[in-house]
């Protein structure tokens, strides 16, 4: 029993008062995180027309598939549903939903007799490797009473088989189980697909691996294996379960089994009671990898070297939670006063929201001498390390904790200087998550100048950050044989895709040119550091002076760089012009994001005048939620945005942040937070691709970044 928060007694005795409407502070998000801490453990409420309310819907993977997931709380004989689609219950009366960077906090009033609040915590441990390499996840109840009455109360949680296999007629075996603990036992149930494929996935659901759903065993606590309505309803009437396991191991949808706790509390007047749960999946090996040997070799999950089995993994986790409740507040502290100081509450409503949908892209591998973070390009089409979805998400690792970004970069090292890639230019990916065989034929998505600068200057980022000067010096000669690309191709680009594929190729493309420059003159500060001769800078120079004859329109008003070369002569219309854009430009143009690397290298490399130019220019074109990305579309994304922010001027920087957080509060998208919209009406972009929870979210913190 610990004294009970007075925030939410409070919240919980205006409940009455303020019913009509939930509070959602700091702003209602699109999808709510629930437990998301890697590829596979990646839960979220949808937002949308529910406005976020916990009951009466089911929580889902990225996908949209359902999750079976069921909260109840027993009060005075009557059941109340607080999460979960189930039937045949009363929902709880959500009163507000709080988040912060690690946390998702739901507040109910429960017939003004009790308060429950139920907190979901996915910490983020940017300097722990052990504790961020367990794919488990919290989930704390705590029950207050609202009156001066002492109340005997229920508590119950369900999931089901449906986390375990992206197949519901796949069968799925189960056990429970008891494990000591330093606070007591923790008893645990364990499901699994009884069809055990490594490396393999189902809707994007891994086939292999265990689940681990577990509480404290204290003596008010019962458990029950079975039938989802059976169980729920032998919760329902008789205040508990009854330690029972169905041993018919069958399908998923085969009257759909559940693993159900329940805890009996005994509640008084300003005291409440917590329990708490741990939720998550194990794996031995995570990732199938062809490094340095060329031939593919199954990586270990990263956790199996700091615990000796299983069971051992979920008690540690268990009984971390005090540490991780203190470790997660620190974490969020630091993100709200950084965001704050560094743009306002608006920047601290987007950053706070992206810290877990980052980090639940990756996944940590290996052992403590040679780890490694796979990541994931979730939703777009799962493609593991992909170059240009790291790069976005860059500015999330250097801000935390830059050497990570290493354990990022040595996969795709590896593999190249394996000798395994043919192609001239850097490799575009690994292949298909979680098997990461490279492309021996060459035959990735080709992105050669936008790959070979995001290296380049993400090698010199992690470099320059950790003062890692030895691995410029053992990855010299892939960084040379990239910047002699660029060498060839940044001045001119041939027509090629950048990072913004659903746009199409395009020659001359002004931003992907101006990375390009920047990547060289990169080379050329690796070369110095390196004691090297520098062959690059002075190109780099050259270029950057050529670059602004082809690259500006300055009889615009307001002047601003152009979508692609020459554009400065078409003043009719752009390619795709659309009928409604306000856009007061007079040729094709688009937001130059890639100034961001200029400054985030600390290079000085790129005049003023271009910097204030399109500070000048950008609010001349946004829309009601955005500035659109190119004048192709009228969509945008929500990383870019943030790069070009963060380089801007204060008022334009403010205007970024004031439309991004204005469309997380306001977005009728409803999934796990997409970074790709249409700037003028905050929906999906219409016609085009539906990215969600992607890890490029770790661009929020580009301000972050650059505040060291
Ligand atoms: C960053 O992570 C590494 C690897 O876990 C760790 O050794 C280091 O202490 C961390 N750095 C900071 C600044 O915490
Ligand atoms: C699901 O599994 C069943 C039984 O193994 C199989 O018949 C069915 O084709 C699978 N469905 C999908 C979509 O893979
Ligand atoms: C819950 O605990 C109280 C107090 O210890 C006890 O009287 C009651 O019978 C318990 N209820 C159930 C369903 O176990
Ligand atoms: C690209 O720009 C260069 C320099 O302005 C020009 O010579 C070339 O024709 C352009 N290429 C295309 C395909 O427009
Ligand atoms: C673009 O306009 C500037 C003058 O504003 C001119 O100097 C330059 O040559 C033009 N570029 C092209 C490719 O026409
Ligand atoms: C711009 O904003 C930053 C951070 O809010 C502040 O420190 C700085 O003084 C501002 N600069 C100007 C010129 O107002
Ligand atoms: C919509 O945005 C406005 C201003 O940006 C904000 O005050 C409001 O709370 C948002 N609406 C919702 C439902 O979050």
């Amino acid at each position: 029993m610990r004294l009970f928060n007075t925030l939410t007694a409070t919240l919980a005795a205006l409940g009455g008062a303020i019913a009509a409407a939930a509070m959602n502070t700091p702003a209602k998000p699109p999808a709510v995180p629930l437990a998301v801490r890697s590829p596979y453990l990646n839960a979220w409420l949808e937002g949308g027309g529910t406005n976020c309310v916990l009951p009466g819907q089911w929580p889902r993977f990225w996908t949209g598939q359902i999750l079976g997931w069921q909260g109840l709380i027993r009060v005075d004989g009557k059941t109340y549903s607080w999460m979960g689609g189930a039937g045949g219950f009363d929902h709880a009366k959500q009163i507000s939903l709080h988040y912060t960077s690690t946390k998702s906090e739901f507040v109910f009033d429960i017939d003004g007799k009790v308060h429950l609040t139920v907190t979901f915590l996915s910490p983020v441990y940017p300097d722990d490797l052990a504790r961020q390499s367990q794919q488990f996840s919290y989930i704390s109840l705590e029950v207050g009473c609202s009156d001066t009455q002492e109340r005997n109360v229920q508590v119950y949680m369900d999931v089901s088989g449906e986390w375990a296999s992206g197949n519901d007629s796949h069968v799925i075996k189960w056990e429970q189980g008891v494990a000591g603990g330093n606070n007591g036992d923790v008893t645990y149930l364990k499901f699994n697909r009884e069809d055990q494929q490594e490396f393999e996935e189902q809707h994007e659901i891994a086939s292999w691996g265990n689940w681990y759903f577990s509480t404290n065993s204290d003596g008010g606590m019962t458990w029950e294996i079975g039938q989802d309505s059976v169980v729920r309803d032998q919760f329902k009437n008789r205040a508990g379960l009854g330690n029972n396991l169905d041993t018919d191991f069958r399908a998923v949808n085969d009257r759909w089994p559940v693993f159900a706790f329940s805890h009996n509390l005994t509640v008084q007047k300003w005291k409440s009671v917590e329990k708490v749960f741990t939720l998550g999946i194990v794996q031995d090996h995570v990732i199938n990898f062809a490094g340095h040997t060329q031939a593919l070799t199954p990586i270990p999950g990263l956790w199996s070297s700091y615990w000796t089995d299983e069971r051992d993994a979920v008690t540690a986790f268990y009984n971390d939670y005090q540490y991780a409740t203190r470790a997660s507040e620190a974490l969020d502290k630091r993100i709200q006063s950084d965001s704050e100081r560094a743009a306002g509450q608006d920047y601290a409503t987007i950053t706070t929201l992206a810290l877990r949908q980052a980090f639940g892209g990756l996944q940590f591998a290996g052992t403590p001498s040679k780890p490694y973070i796979f990541l994931k390009e979730i939703s777009s089409n799962s493609d593991i390390q992909t170059v240009d979805v790291i790069f976005p998400a860059y500015p999330i690792l250097h801000y935390l904790n830059a050497t990570l970004s290493r354990f990022l970069l040595d996969p795709l090292f590896e593999n190249q200087e394996s000798g395994a890639y043919p192609n001239k230019y850097a490799e575009h990916d690994l292949g298909t998550f979680p098997v990461a065989k490279g492309y021996p034929d060459g035959k990735d998505e080709p992105m050669p100048l936008e790959e070979c600068g995001n290296m380049i200057i993400m090698t010199l980022a992690y470099a320059q950050r950790t003062g890692d000067t030895q691995y410029l010096r053992d990855h010299y000669p892939k960084l040379e044989q990239w910047a002699e690309f660029l060498v060839e191709d940044s001045l001119v680009p041939a027509s090629q895709l950048s990072t913004d594929d659903f746009a199409g190729t395009l020659a001359n493309q002004t931003n992907l040119a101006i990375k390009g420059i920047i990547g060289l003159k990169a080379m050329g500060e690796i070369a110095k550091l390196t004691k090297r001769e520098d062959k690059w800078s002075k190109t780099a120079y050259d270029y950057l002076q050529t670059w602004k004859t082809y690259a500006i329109n300055r009889d615009a008003n307001p002047p601003h760089t152009t979508l692609s070369y020459g554009d400065n002569n078409s003043h009719g219309s752009p390619p795709c012009p659309s009928s409604d854009q306000q856009n007061h430009a007079d040729s094709p143009t688009g937001i130059l994001y890639n100034l961001y690397a200029d400054k985030l290298l600390g290079l000085n490399f790129i005049d003023q005048e271009i910097y204030d130019m399109q500070s000048n220019f950008y609010p001349a074109i946004a829309l009601e939620y955005a500035v659109p990305l190119d004048t192709r579309h009228t969509w945008t994304k929500s990383d870019w945005e943030m790069f070009a922010a963060a380089v801007a001027s204060n008022s334009t920087r403010d205007m970024f942040i004031q439309k991004l957080a204005h469309w997380i509060g306001n977005s009728s998208t409803n999934r796990p937070m997409t970074d790709l919209f249409d700037a003028r009406t905050g929906g999906f972009p219409e016609g085009g691709p539906t990215f969600v929870a992607r890890p490029v979210v770790g661009g929020m913190f580009a301000l972050l970044a650059l505040r060291h």
